[in-house]
Parts: C-alpha cells; sequence; structure tokens
C-alpha cells in the first residue's frame, strides 16, 4: 500500500474526515512508503485508532483490526484448525479412510480448515490491506514476541501447518495508551509517533470536520473549555472525542453558549472519575474554567477565521 505523494496522503486523510498536520503527513507518507510498522502512543480519545481507519480509507483499502486484550492468544489472533470442519470432512471421505489416511491426514492440516485470525487474514490479502493491531499495551510480553516474528519475516509458522509466507505486506498501525511499556526489539522496527491532545488551531480543525453545523461561537468556546479543563489538572482530561459529543449536546439543548448554571448537566460529558466531579463541584471550579475558557476562546476564533478565509 503506497501513495505516490505526500499531497495523496493529505488529502486522502482530510476528505476521509481526519484532520492532519504536515509532519504527521510527512510521517505517515514514509511510512507507507517504507513499509515501516507505525507505533501511535498516546491519551486515549486522541484519534489513534482513527488515523489507521482514515489512513485505509485514503488508500482505498481495507483496514483489518486486531483487537488486543489482556490474555489474548495465538488462535485468537492467527487462527486455528476448525475441528468441526476437519471431522465432517473425515466424514465424507470414510469410504476411503484405511486406504489413503496419510493423503488425507495431510489435507487435514492445511489453510483449507484453517479458521483465519486478523494476522493470517492480513498477511493473505491480494492486496495490501492497513492491518491496526489496537491497543497493543494490553498484551504480555510473550505475545508480543510472536508479533514481532510476524512483522520482522512476514511469515507466520503454525504447528502442522507449516510456514506461511506473506502475499502481500499489510501497512501497520499498532496504537498504545501505554498501560504497559512496549518491548523495545518492536519499538525498534517500528516508527514512534506521539499523538497528544490537539492545540486549539487542530481542535478547532477537528470541531469543524466533525460537527458541521454548530455556531462559529459555540465551538469556540467548546475549544477554549477542552482547553481549560486540560490544563486543570483532573485525573481523566477530556479528549477531542468528548468534546465532539459535549457540542452536539449543546446544540441538542438549544445553547448558544456555555454558562457556568449549565454545570451539572454538562458534567456527565466533561468529568468522568469520581475525583474530576468532585474537582469540577469545588466553589468556583466550573465557574473559573468557564472564565478562562473565554480566553482560549478568542485564539481559537481567530484560528477559525484563518480556516474560513484559507477555504473561502
Ligand atoms: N485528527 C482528527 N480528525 C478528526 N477526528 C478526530 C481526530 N482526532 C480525534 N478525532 C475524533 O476522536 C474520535 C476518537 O478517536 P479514536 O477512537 O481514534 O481515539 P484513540 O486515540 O484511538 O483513543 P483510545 O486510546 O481510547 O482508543 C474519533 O472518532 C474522531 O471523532
Ligand atoms: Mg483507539
Amino acid at each position: 500500500m503506497t501513495f505516490n505523494t505526500r499531497e495523496d496522503v493529505a488529502r486522502g486523510l482530510r476528505e476521509a474526515g481526519y484532520a492532519t498536520d504536515p509532519i504527521l503527513v510527512q510521517i505517515m507518507w514514509l511510512a507507507t512508503r517504507m513499509q515501516k510498522p507505525i507505533l501511535l502512543e498516546g491519551p486515549p480519545g486522541t484519534g489513534k485508532t482513527y488515523l489507521a481507519q482514515a489512513l485505509a480509507a485514503a488508500a482505498k483499502t481495507d483496514l483489518i483490526r486486531l483487537q488486543c486484550f489482556e490474555g489474548i492468544t495465538e488462535k485468537q489472533a492467527i487462527g486455528s484448525f476448525d475441528e468441526a470442519l476437519q471431522r465432517l470432512y473425515l466424514e465424507t471421505q470414510e469410504h476411503v479412510i484405511d486406504r489413503e489416511w496419510d493423503k488425507l491426514r495431510s489435507s487435514l492440516h492445511t489453510l483449507d480448515f484453517f479458521t483465519h485470525g486478523p494476522l493470517m487474514q492480513a498477511v493473505l490479502q491480494p492486496k495490501p490491506v492497513v492491518l491496526l493491531i489496537d491497543e497493543l499495551d494490553k498484551v504480555d510480553q510473550k505475545f508480543e514476541a510472536l508479533l514481532l516474528e510476524i512483522l520482522s519475516d512476514w511469515q507466520i509458522t503454525i504447528p502442522k501447518l507449516g510456514t506461511v509466507k506473506a502475499k502481500t505486506i499489510p501497512f501497520v498501525v499498532m496504537t498504545s495508551n501505554q498501560e504497559r511499556r512496549l518491548g523495545d526489539p518492536l519499538r525498534r522496527r517500528s516508527l514512534y509517533k506521539r499523538i497528544e491532545h490537539p492545540d486549539v488551531r487542530k481542535e478547532v480543525e477537528i470541531l469543524d470536520i466533525r460537527t458541521v453545523d454548530a455556531p462559529l461561537e459555540l465551538k469556540a468556546q467548546a475549544v477554549g473549555l477542552a482547553q481549560a479543563l486540560r490544563g486543570y489538572n483532573l485525573v481523566k482530561p477530556p479528549s477531542i472525542d468528548e468534546i465532539v459529543q459535549f457540542v452536539r449536546a449543546l446544540q441538542l439543548l438549544g445553547e448558544v453558549e456555555i454558562r457556568p448554571e449549565m454545570r451539572d448537566v454538562l458534567m456527565p460529558f466533561l468529568a468522568k472519575t469520581e475525583e474530576d466531579v468532585k474537582r469540577l463541584l469545588l466553589k468556583d471550579g466550573f465557574r473559573s474554567l468557564v472564565a478562562t475558557a473565554l480566553k482560549y476562546r478568542d485564539e481559537a476564533l481567530a484560528a477559525m477565521r484563518a480556516t474560513g478565509e484559507a477555504a473561502a
């Protein structure tokens, strides 16, 4: 999977609804050209998973996703022999089972009787796909070692089946929230990109893409509040995704601005832990945030006008 030019990446991502910047575009372009896996690390809700999806859309290819979780097994990731199918096949061959046992046995251990997990699917595609290995920090070291082997050699070895060589090399995007530190060998083989919470400019752009018809002023205030909240020492500061939902909620409520009195209704969108709720309930906590938000709002409005003028 490759893009001819950097502009193709930029345009493709934008059309897929992903707000980027020139640095990220060039990194993604290099990664696809050099067939290097990319490791995206950063806080929840910053668009790591979405970047992989947008990239697949931009390249007009499929996305195959391996969702990681604690205790994930080789079988779940790569696949396993379908024993029921094997048994069924043997039943249909009953009349020759004695004579042709050796032949039958080897045919049972081919890909025809193998249920393909995401990793196997990805390397057997006729056309390169995006392979998203999502939330890699949830797996243990053993599983990480298994991945390493696949990503280094583009082949998968399975007992009784043998070694399956990749038909095409997928473009691999790995994501992590840093719950566990990933090993160095994996890092060495990948390009590493931190994805942080967006700055005012980028958040404005994302809100523009994702909540198209909200009034400018409201979006600017929401961006302002997001920035203020992220500087407020919360356990779980709101991500861009939560701010998008927040603007949608304000629209549903028919509000055109954020007022301190709306605190309790807006709380479920902004504070997601007991500690954070308590912090926002502190005397003047929310009121002061709304005041700080107004300062950032002006910056956001300036960015919005600049974007609007550029588009016009
Ligand atoms: N650059 C961006 N452009 C457009 N939308 C974005 C961008 N970044 C984030 N978003 C929005 O945020 C949402 C959440 O992003 P995503 O699920 O990719 O986060 P994540 O980093 O994978 O989070 P987690 O670590 O919790 O899995 C997306 O569905 C999208 O609406
Ligand atoms: Mg994700």
